[in-house]
């Protein structure tokens, strides 16, 4: 049986598609990556921007994927080949790279979410929160739970996804959500607490001013990582679509989904840092491991809830791990006859030696995460944007109304979109990245080698 008939199958029932895509694109993203972003970035000034980008490129970039996954039902090397020509194929093997690069650490920061859910059962964190969060978040023990992690993908991935995906996101979502409205709830309530919120929620638009040349390639990269865009996710899902979907109402629902559940968890962790007297800043990466650990060491049944809300985000961590890890193995099964089991693992270990290095220190986690988020998805997002925007946009405006009906001018208007609002934007977010970037390996990465040798 070819990878295809297996994925499929997936898609069988009229959920799987948009459940699948709801559960690549919740994922650590939302729950880790966003409130750490924000806490970096000046607070409700990145969030006026991301939310700015989740609405400027969003929309039009997921539909872009959508519908060269759907016209072509092929992974995305196969797919940009068949939709812009042989050339083309190198954005796909760029998206496989990409796909490889994020996985690895990735896989890290998801064994951290492990350690934390270890952690509640025995009340490991329990009244230390950040030694806690140091003493797991590199050394032997993340390393130990990295490889854990990435077995855990192997093993489902090597088993093909339906089951896997489409159960553990029926129940993921709904938990996750109900258990950071239970923990915003709770955050209201601490004295403190306005605090948070006045730094979450009242944009001062000189911070945006002073420090754009940081947030708008921050912002424009969360909003892609947090989306699973970029490097062909959606395309590939979106091969497996059997049936003519509305395929704008499918992106309107996967965006708001992921966004709500983004907001809430900055509803969650900025109350608890301000009121526990941390800050927003301090923690960086560390920052909603610390913050949720302080909540359930504090809170009223705080151990069931800590290993119930671990749990529900490990799995959401591992829904998006398998697509990520599901864009390669299709690639390696697709192109280069790879037997699904074979591929899988050789895959996951070459992921997992690459992330290895990530469990040395913090600041190699922004040495991967910087350079993946804000510099290759949104190069692999212009590219592709180009291609569908420029060159086969009669084509895929048809595809798009295929379940819609007639768009009118509203294909236009989203071709328009792709063409200059969204490629300006995304060079000037990309080409601010680089210089971001620069800075970063010559200054804290510097340091950091410096120190060790
Ligand atoms: N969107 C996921 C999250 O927020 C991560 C992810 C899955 C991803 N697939 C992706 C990010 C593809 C970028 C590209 O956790």
């Amino acid at each position: 049986m070819g990878v295809t008939d297996v994925i499929r199958e997936n898609w069988a029932t009229r959920l799987g598609f948009i459940l699948a895509a709801v559960g690549s694109a919740v994922g650590l993203g939302n729950v880790w990556r966003f409130p750490f972003q924000v806490g970096q970035e000046g607070g409700s000034a990145f969030l006026v921007m991301y939310l700015f980008f989740v609405l400027l490129i969003g929309l039009s970039a997921i539909l872009a994927e959508f519908v060269v996954g759907r016209r072509t039902e092929l992974n995305p090397v196969g797919a940009l080949r068949e939709v812009g020509g042989s050339s083309w194929r190198y954005l796909g093997g760029l998206f496989i790279v990409i796909g490889f690069v994020i996985l690895s650490y990735y896989s890290v920061v998801a064994g951290w979410v492990l350690r934390y859910f270890v952690g509640s059962l025995t009340g490991g964190y329990f009244g230390e929160p950040e030694a806690y969060f140091v003493a797991i978040a590199t050394g032997t023990d993340a390393l130990l739970f990295h490889a854990i992690f990435m077995a855990l993908v192997i093993g489902i991935v090597s088993f093909g996804v339906k089951r896997g995906i489409e159960l553990t996101v029926k129940s993921m979502v709904p938990l996750l959500v109900v258990l950071m409205v239970v923990l915003a709830v709770y955050a209201a309530t601490l004295p403190g607490s306005a605090e948070g919120y006045a730094y979450y929620f009242s944009p001062e638009f000189s911070v945006i001013v002073n420090d754009w040349q940081s947030i708008v390639p921050a912002a424009a990269g969360q909003a892609f990582f947090t989306l699973s865009l970029g490097m062909g996710v959606m395309i590939t899902y979106a091969s497996y679509l059997g049936e003519d979907r509305n395929l704008g109402f499918d992106g309107v629902t996967i965006i708001g989904l992921d966004t709500g559940i983004a907001l809430l968890a900055g509803l969650v962790a900025f109350p608890i840092l301000f009121a526990a007297g941390i800050g927003a800043a301090d923690p960086g990466a560390g920052a909603i491991f610390v913050a949720l650990a302080g909540a359930f060491s504090e809170i009223a049944y705080g151990q069931v809830l800590g290993t119930v809300f671990f749990f529900a985000f490990a799995l959401g961590a591992l829904t998006s791990a398998i697509s990520l890890m599901e864009v390669v193995v299709s690639y390696a099964i697709d192109e280069h006859g790879m037997e699904r089991r074979r591929a899988t693992a050789v895959i996951g270990l070459g992921m997992f030696l690459l992330g290895a290095p990530v469990t040395i220190d913090l600041v190699m986690v922004d040495l991967y995460d910087i350079l993946a988020a804000q510099i290759l998805l949104p190069l692999g997002g212009i590219l592709l944007v180009i291609l569908v925007g420029w060159i086969i946009n009669e084509e895929m405006v048809d595809e798009l109304s295929r379940g819609i009906g007639d768009l009118g001018s509203l294909g236009v208007a989203w071709i328009w979109m792709l063409r200059v609002p969204v490629v300006l934007v995304l060079v000037v977010s990309l080409g601010l990245a680089v210089m971001g970037y620069v800075d970063f390996l010559t200054g804290p990465f510097a340091e950091f080698l410096g120190s060790t040798s």
